[in-house]
């Protein structure tokens, strides 16, 4: 099985809503699996700091998650058109993984949630694509030939899966929005596959 990376942050739930449908993309590939990370919010030293369990939702990603992955689906919300700090926080910390070059060769994509339709979705995107270019990872979006992408009237990029979430983050994903996360899952699966079957 080839085992594909779901990997975001999400405070309101649309993110996360988003990573469910990337994942049903990813599981329609025969052989791929999904496996659903969070990470956690970034709290200063003067702080209080969380459990190492969330209360509710998946498991915080390890490193071993990164090394073990297939591929890597990577979604944030938009925060002043960057990814959001506590995505930002966990790659950071994967120095070690840069060295030793574990993501060298690995398919992977992203996806982002903002709260304006011209609130910076691509910049998002692209912030989140840098990391993954310096770990060396192969960079995936979405072609033109998925319908989605003329037909949209809220989110969905070529750089990637994108949802508007509405000044009060409560805006439901569209049909399309929904089928161009499934349409990112599936492609990075498919690709993911047909590597993961060479090496
Ligand atoms: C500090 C901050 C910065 C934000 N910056 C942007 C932005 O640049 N563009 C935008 O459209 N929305 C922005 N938003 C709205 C978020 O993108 C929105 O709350 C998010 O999509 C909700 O995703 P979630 O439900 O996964 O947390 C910002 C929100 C916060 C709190």
């Amino acid at each position: 099985m080839a085992e594909i990376l779901v990997l975001y942050y999400s405070r309101y739930g649309n993110t996360a809503a988003m990573a469910r449908q990337v994942s049903h993309g990813i599981e329609s590939v025969a052989g791929c699996t999904a496996r659903l990370r969070t990470v956690p919010p970034v709290s200063a030293v003067c702080e209080a700091t969380a459990s190492d369990i969330p209360d509710t939702g998946p498991p915080y990603a390890t490193h071993e998650d990164l090394k073990a992955c297939a591929g890597l689906a990577m979604g944030s919300p938009a925060r002043f058109g960057n990814m959001a700090a506590p995505l930002k926080y966990f790659l950071d910390g994967t120095g070690d993984l840069w060295l030793s070059g574990a993501m060298i060769g690995k398919p992977a994509a992203v996806f982002t949630s903002s709260g304006s339709l011209h609130g910076g979705q691509e910049t998002a995107l692209q912030s989140m694509m840098l990391p993954l270019l310096h770990h060396g990872m192969l960079l995936l979006g979405l072609p033109y030939s998925e319908p989605g992408l003329f037909a949209t009237t809220s989110g969905g990029t070529p750089y990637g899966a994108s949802h508007v979430a509405g000044a009060d983050n409560n805006k439901e994903l569209s049909h399309v929005e929904k089928d161009l996360c499934f349409a990112l899952g599936k492609r990075l699966a498919g690709i993911a596959a047909k590597l993961y079957k060479c090496s």
